[in-house]
């Protein structure tokens, strides 16, 4: 199918996605709160927001005492990202296809929520995930589930290929035209390994409860069909690489 339009040109859907993301079930009761929920205490830690939009999880990390910088490729998402966060808050706009402006070990966490799947490879981009992490730092990542991202799909993709796919998004009334990677499990995990990390968790949570009632049918479906998959992946605790 040939799509009008460039793909995932978020400034051109900014405030739409941005509105949509801030309290919808699948952002705001599922995917922020397991984020939220797996980084546990952040109280002083540094964290690299990659791939932020327009803050929200930021904000909430920030809330939480943290010390957040948030990027994107997006200046349109990043101009919603300094209304939310304030003239002071940290944010620039970078590629993660490209090496990030960052000194080694500046981060005790990277969070990437909902980016990696627009990379085709994902390698450079852990690599300097893994740079910037000080040693025993943390990666946490959600991505497409691989159960959604291979599913609906006619012809059905291969498995155990790597591939793009391309749909249009409906976003308050909006079709955007959207390309994602998808990639088996085990291909992402690979890739954690070969930059370095140790899996510490992969999770596929529920949503949060309190969405039951404000979306009856939406919460039964997320319930019983994730949408994404979690990460906790750890930059060894020495510069070996060794934990020991
Ligand atoms: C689905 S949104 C998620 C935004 C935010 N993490 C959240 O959960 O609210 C994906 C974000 O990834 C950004 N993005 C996509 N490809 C990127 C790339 N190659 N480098 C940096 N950011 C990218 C987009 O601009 C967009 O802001």
């Amino acid at each position: 199918m040939q799509f009008a339009g460039r793909t995932n040109d978020y400034d051109s859907f900014a405030a739409t996605y941005s509105a949509e993301n801030e309290n919808s079930l699948v952002n705001a009761y599922y995917e922020r709160p397991a984020m939220l929920a797996l980084a546990g205490d952040v109280t002083g830690r540094r964290i690299l927001d990659a791939g932020c939009g327009s803050g929200p999880l930021t904000a909430a990390l920030r809330d939480r005492g943290a010390v957040v910088t948030g990027i994107d490729a997006s200046a349109g998402m990043l101009a919603m990202a300094r209304r939310r966060l304030g003239d002071d808050a940290c944010l620039h706009v970078v590629d993660l296809n490209d090496p990030l402006p960052f000194e080694d070990e500046s981060f005790d966490d990277v969070v990437a929520s909902l980016v990696l799947h627009y990379l085709e490879d994902w390698g450079p981009t852990l690599a300097e995930f893994r740079r910037v992490l000080r040693p025993g730092g943390r990666l946490i990542a959600s991505v497409s589930h691989p159960f959604t991202a291979y599913a609906h799909r006619d012809p059905r993709p291969d498995y155990h290929a790597t591939t793009s796919y391309t749909f249009d998004w409906m976003l308050n009334g909006r079709s955007v035209p959207i390309q994602l990677w998808r990639r088996p499990l085990h291909a992402m995990t690979d890739a954690f390994i070969t930059a370095g990390f140790r899996l510490a968790a992969i999770s596929e949570p529920q949503p949060d409860p309190a969405a039951r009632e404000l979306f009856p049918d939406g919460f039964q479906e997320l319930s019983t069909h994730p949408n994404f998959l979690f990460f906790v992946v750890e930059a060894p605790k020495s510069a070996t690489g060794s934990d020991g």
